[in-house]
């Protein structure tokens, strides 16, 4: 649901998010007016985060934006924030420090915080950052052009108001840095668990899901528009439920995977997260029987140690964690699973850092997101728990999580070699312009040298010669 980023914090660097997370569409350009207004966008943190920035877009385009790469030139700066870590909201500070200079250079330009750091500070944003102009929550976006208008009035505006029923079901995202080929759909907002640690129901709110024919009608557009894989996002999406109130009609996470995979064998399916708590036999079942629906579950442990899971509220033990994994392996036994863990919770002892590392190698994970515990102001956990254990301790307890599954995942990829697998061809490598990287349904990155005739979006099948901890590498059959 994050960026994949192995080491100490799951966002993206300042320098990522100059070249990479700005959102624009080239075919746009055309359609914009000369002298029409532009707008630059700035995203952090999830994957969902991203995917409302594409909504963003969407409702100013609608409102007479176009968008630009150029932060010089823009007539509007908005910036998605995240506040799951202290760290991604120091990042944001810095960002509006540099918007500051640019604000200098062009006093008119207006300057917007969205996301949950806007939701989470509220109207104190404006007193802490005397260049801030807007502040708006993750459910107020389809009143932007609205408050930009009281801007331009000389207004300084904020609409943080959390919704009970926004999905905003009927908005078409517009795919922006899109490499034409994968795409998110949000299918839920908000999250009504209470992890203890955990700032997203402030920022986000209660849980609900949306329409499932309106997300099902978006996959079958992006298929016709020569997409091959969704994954479809929500904090929890195992807690999926819809009903139609006239009908009566109701459709849980499992039917609408299933839904999903229904609408082309050559469409494939993801999700992501999966709660430990909430995930069923029937949503492996389902799994099992649709090729198209990728063998492989974002299922967060958080610690392998059943006091401080207790503790984090997260409402399963080890036991209970272990028993998922276990149906996992059974009903999908070629599935790839992988895990969200923070290090250094309240109180955490050596004794329990070692069972998250036990947990680590017996749930034989490909990949980990990792991170150590930051508190969050407002959270169960600051209100409960005193932040006892010092960073330094923290840190090199994360180290030795990264280092453990750093070997795990080596290992996982190793057992890969000489065996054949279907990839989806998503574009050039990083590295190279003469190889394609793309993924297999275990969600692994796989890098091949490209063959005459083969394009993005076409299905190939590779066998794995060699890999990396983090990369397979492969020729194609
Ligand atoms: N809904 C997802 C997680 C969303 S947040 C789930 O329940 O699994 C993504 C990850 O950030 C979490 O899984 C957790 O590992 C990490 N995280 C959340 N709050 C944190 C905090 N206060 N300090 C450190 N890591 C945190
Ligand atoms: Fe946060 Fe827990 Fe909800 Fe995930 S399930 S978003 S960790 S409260
Ligand atoms: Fe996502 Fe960060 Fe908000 S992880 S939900 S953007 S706090």
């Amino acid at each position: 649901m994050y960026d994949n980023n192995p080491t100490l914090e799951g966002i993206k660097t300042i320098d990522e998010a100059k070249q990479g997370n700005v959102l624009f569409k080239e075919h746009w350009q055309e359609t914009s007016e000369p002298g029409g207004r532009k707008f630059y966008i700035e995203s952090y943190g999830c994957q969902m985060n991203f995917s409302d920035s594409e909504i963003v877009a969407s409702i100013l385009h609608e409102a007479g934006y176009s968008p630009t790469r150029n932060v010089e030139e823009s007539d509007l700066i908005l910036i998605n924030t995240c506040s799951i870590r202290e760290k991604a909201e120091e990042t944001v500070r810095k960002r509006l420090r540099f918007f500051e200079t640019v604000k200098m250079q062009r006093p008119g330009t207006v300057v917007g915080v969205l996301g949950c750091m806007a939701e989470r500070l509220k109207k104190k944003f404006l007193e802490e950052e005397k260049l801030v102009d807007l502040v708006v929550g993750p459910d107020a976006y389809r009143d932007l052009p609205n408050l930009i208008g009281g801007v331009e009035d000389g207004q300084r505006m904020v609409n943080v108001l959390l919704s009970r029923e926004e999905t905003y079901a009927d908005i078409s995202p517009v795919r922006l840095e899109s490499n034409g080929i994968t795409a998110f759909i949000s299918i839920m907002r908000g999250c009504d668990n209470m992890c203890s640690f955990c700032v997203v129901p402030f920022t986000r709110g209660r849980e609900r899901s949306r329409d499932p024919y309106s997300i099902v009608s978006e996959a079958a557009g992006l298929f016709e528009n020569g997409y091959r894989e969704v994954t479809l996002l929500g904090q929890n999406v195992d807690s999926y439920k819809w009903e139609n109130p006239e009908t009566g009609e109701r459709v849980n996470f499992a039917n609408l995977l299933e839904m999903t995979a229904l609408v082309h064998p050559k469409l494939r399916v993801r999700f992501s997260t999966s709660h430990p708590k909430d995930m069923t036999d029937e949503v492996l079942h389902v799994m099992a029987r649709y090729d198209n629906i990728c063998k492989y579950i974002h299922l967060p442990v958080q610690s392998g140690n059943s006091r401080i899971l207790e503790m984090m509220n997260r409402t399963y033990d080890r036991p209970w964690y272990e028993d998922r994994i276990r149906a996992i392996r059974t009903i999908l036994p070629d599935a790839a699973v992988s895990s969200d863990i923070i290090t250094g919770f309240c109180s955490e002892t050596e004794e329990e850092h070692q069972d998250t590392l036990s947990m680590v190698e017996w749930a034989n994970y490909s990949m980990s997101y990792m991170f150590f515990y930051s508190e969050r102001p407002g959270t169960l956990a600051a209100r409960k728990y005193p932040d006892d254990i010092p960073e330094e301790i923290k840190r090199r307890r994360l180290n030795e999580v990264i280092r453990l599954q750093t070997t795990v995942s080596l290992r996982h990829n190793q057992a890969d070699i000489g065996k054949a697998f279907e990839v989806l061809i998503e574009g050039d490598s990083r590295k190279s312009d003469q190889d394609f990287c793309g993924r297999n349904t275990q969600n692994k990155m796989v890098v091949f040298p490209k063959k005459p005739g083969l394009n993005p979006g076409d299905y190939v099948q590779v066998r794995v010669k060699d890999c990396t901890s983090a990369t397979l590498l492969g020729e194609i059959v």
